[in-house]
């Protein structure tokens, strides 16, 4: 298994301002990683810049919407401008609603797809030449357990982190021969603030949130995950217990989740 070393690593991470983003610009900075951040709230992604510097890190940042083409253009053009390549992409800036599928809307839809895909997509064409000449590469999605089975009330959202993992899936095969690893991580349930930030809420999910496992547990695991040179972690256990049921028993899952989706309250 491939053995990567994260100290002095150029790293690029998005949603960077908040949660497992936050937690993980974090946890570079502890490993003596170089580390560029983006975000739309200035204020927050400074403050995050300013806690891994008293890491010892160097961190800086670079605010905007990652929907933006734009704004992606400068945002690579700023990690060529400091340190002449990239080494590490984290694609974790990411968004959600909640709510029957029949009662959104396809602008719901189209933003999820954009925040959650097609910005992760796009920045990773613009990366991909400055990662091919890394001796260390590697590319981090940040998925869902809700991107290895559909769950109600959250269609637009899985399909985002569905697609996610299907093209990391296939540019992990087509990017092997340049060395650039790619890691799909794939968290359950995670204590942030993303529920505080849902663009729509149509509906309460009939399921809490007493699962949630800490924001830097899953930054800690995906670390030691780019470490080894794996490609896919799990980090809620309880999310991968769901993920085996469906590829045993679907039809039960199915059932069930019919069960829950019933249960559900319209707000
Ligand atoms: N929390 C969970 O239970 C859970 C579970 C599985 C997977 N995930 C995934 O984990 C990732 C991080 O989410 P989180 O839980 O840490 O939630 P969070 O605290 O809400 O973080 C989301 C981050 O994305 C950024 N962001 C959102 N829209 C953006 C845009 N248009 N342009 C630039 N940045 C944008 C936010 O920053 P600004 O608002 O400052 O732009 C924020 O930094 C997401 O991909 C999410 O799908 C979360």
């Amino acid at each position: 298994m491939a053995r990567r070393s994260l100290a002095n690593c150029r790293v690029v991470i998005t949603g960077a301002s908040s949660g497992i983003g936050r937690e993980l610009a974090l946890a570079f900075a502890r490993r003596g990683s170089r580390v560029l951040l983006t975000a739309r709230r200035n204020q927050e992604l400074a403050a995050v810049a300013a806690e891994c510097r008293q890491h010892g890190a160097t961190a800086e940042t670079l605010a905007g919407d990652v929907t933006d083409s734009a704004f992606r253009a400068a945002f690579i053009e700023r990690a060529v401008a400091l340190w002449e390549g990239i080494d590490v992409l984290v694609n974790n800036a990411g968004i959600s609603a909640h709510g029957r599928f029949a009662e959104s809307d396809e602008a719901t839809l189209r933003k999820i797809l954009e925040v959650n895909f097609f910005a992760a997509t796009e920045l990773t064409r613009l990366a991909l030449p400055l990662l091919k000449r890394s001796r260390q590469a590697a590319i981090v999605n940040i998925g869902s357990i809700i991107g290895h089975r559909g769950l109600p009330l959250n269609s637009e959202y899985a399909a985002s982190k569905f697609a996610l993992r299907g093209w990391s899936e296939s540019l992990r095969a087509e990017l092997a021969a340049d060395g650039v690893d790619v890691l799909l991580v794939s968290p359950g349930t995670t204590e942030t603030e993303f529920f505080d930030h849902l663009i729509a809420k149509r509906s309460d999910l009939p399921w809490g949130d007493s699962t949630a496992i800490p924001a830097a547990a899953v930054a800690e695991q995906t670390l030691r995950a780019l470490e080894r040179g794996r490609h896919e972690i799990f980090p809620n256990w309880r999310g991968r217990a769901l993920v085996a049921a469906n590829r045993l028993f679907p039809g039960l899952v199915d059932r069930a989740l019919a069960k829950l989706a019933a249960a559900s309250h319209n707000r």
